[in-house]
């Protein structure tokens, strides 16, 4: 083969696959409801960091066949997982005009579905990815807006350090167009997260579910969301002024009124254990020693735990005395998802 033949001759594996990765992000301002479950429309807005730890890697490669297959950490995926993907991919192949089935192939390296984003990194991937592949022409904000038809905290993993995600106004279409994710300025607070996993399994109760039953039945819900609009905007400025002590009251305020909106559902969801409960008190305590460190918690009983990067070593010390059960490990701000092979975007 010459040289110019081999520069021009197409690649059939680039042309058929892409790979992308993306990190998960912990939510400082949470997004805890929908004010349309189809389009995954938030009640309010947030506002995340998006870490370098736990990332996903997924690759979308066409095939002949007549069905989509999808794998998750290495297991053949069925019934509601196996679902959400593909539902996804028909989204994307209508966007597209196309009308290939694939084969989706996603490992994440941290626990999966234990509250600590696995979703979000995994349809940031996805949709990165299968925008590639089918020939979407999507740029960032674009990307997001698809992310979020996989899982609402999705459309932030796109963006590396923090991103907010703005609720956007009206449903259906024009709720669809408002409501995207973007990267926000923030380079001079450089924080740890210490992301405290005190349990590996899967929850109970989905967030989907938790969120909808919370709307739906709790009579804090709306109390909670009108504040935490007021938290959004009071983060965006602590952050702007390199505020870290404001950055972790506000995120733990929002965080423990999410949940307390949570238990006020019927029937209640809990997620908090006895062993969250304890590093939530070692936090307070920590704070009592004049360490700023402040937690966060999602959809499920690991504890996050945000100071400032010279305290990260002594705060994961402090939460590895508690006891085995806790698996402390630093984070700090990580990169948006892109494509490792495949199409560029
Ligand atoms: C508590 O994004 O997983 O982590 O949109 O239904 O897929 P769906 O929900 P999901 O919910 C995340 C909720 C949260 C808070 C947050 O990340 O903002």
């Amino acid at each position: 083969m010459t040289s110019t033949a081999a520069a021009t001759a197409v690649d059939p594996i680039a042309e058929r696959a892409a790979v992308a990765v993306a990190h998960p992000n912990i939510a400082l301002v949470k997004y805890w409801g929908k004010r349309d479950e189809a389009m995954f429309l938030p009640v309010t807005g947030s506002l995340s960091m998006t870490l370098d730890i736990y990332p996903t890697t997924t690759t979308v490669r066409l095939i002949e066949g007549s069905a989509d297959t999808v794998v998750l950490n290495g297991h053949t995926a069925i019934g509601q997982a196996h679902t959400r993907v593909v539902r996804f991919l028909d989204m994307i192949r209508a966007r597209a005009g196309r009308a290939e089935h694939a084969l989706v192939d996603s490992t994440n390296a941290g626990p999966t579905g234990a509250g600590l984003a696995s979703s979000a990194s995994g349809f940031a991937a996805l949709a990165t990815a299968a925008a590639a592949v089918y020939g979407l022409d999507a740029d960032a904000r674009t990307l997001s807006r698809l992310a979020r038809r996989g899982s609402g905290s999705a459309s932030r993993s796109i963006f590396g350090g923090f991103a907010v995600w703005h609720a956007g106004e009206g449903d259906g279409e024009a709720g669809d167009l408002s409501s995207y994710a973007e990267a926000i300025e923030g380079d001079a607070l450089d924080p740890a997260l210490v992301v405290a996993v005190v349990d590996h399994g899967a929850k109970a109760v989905s967030s989907r579910e938790a969120m909808r039953r919370t709307c739906a039945t709790s009579p804090l819900y709306r109390p909670w969301a009108d504040s935490s609009a007021a938290d959004l905007d009071e983060m965006r400025k602590a952050i702007a002024r390199n505020d870290l002590p404001a950055v972790g009251e506000i995120a733990e305020r929002n965080a423990l009124g999410m949940h307390a909106s949570m238990l006020a559902a019927r029937p209640a969801i809990r997620y908090l254990s006895p062993q969250s409960i304890a590093v939530l008190d070692r936090v307070l305590a920590l704070r009592a020693e004049g360490v700023a460190a402040y937690a966060t918690i999602d959809a499920g009983p690991n504890v996050t735990v945000l100071c400032a990067r010279a305290d990260a070593q002594r705060v994961a010390a402090a939460l590895v005395e508690l006891g085995d059960f806790v698996a402390p490990t630093v984070a700090h701000l990580g990169p948006g998802a892109a494509l490792v092979t495949g199409r560029e975007r």
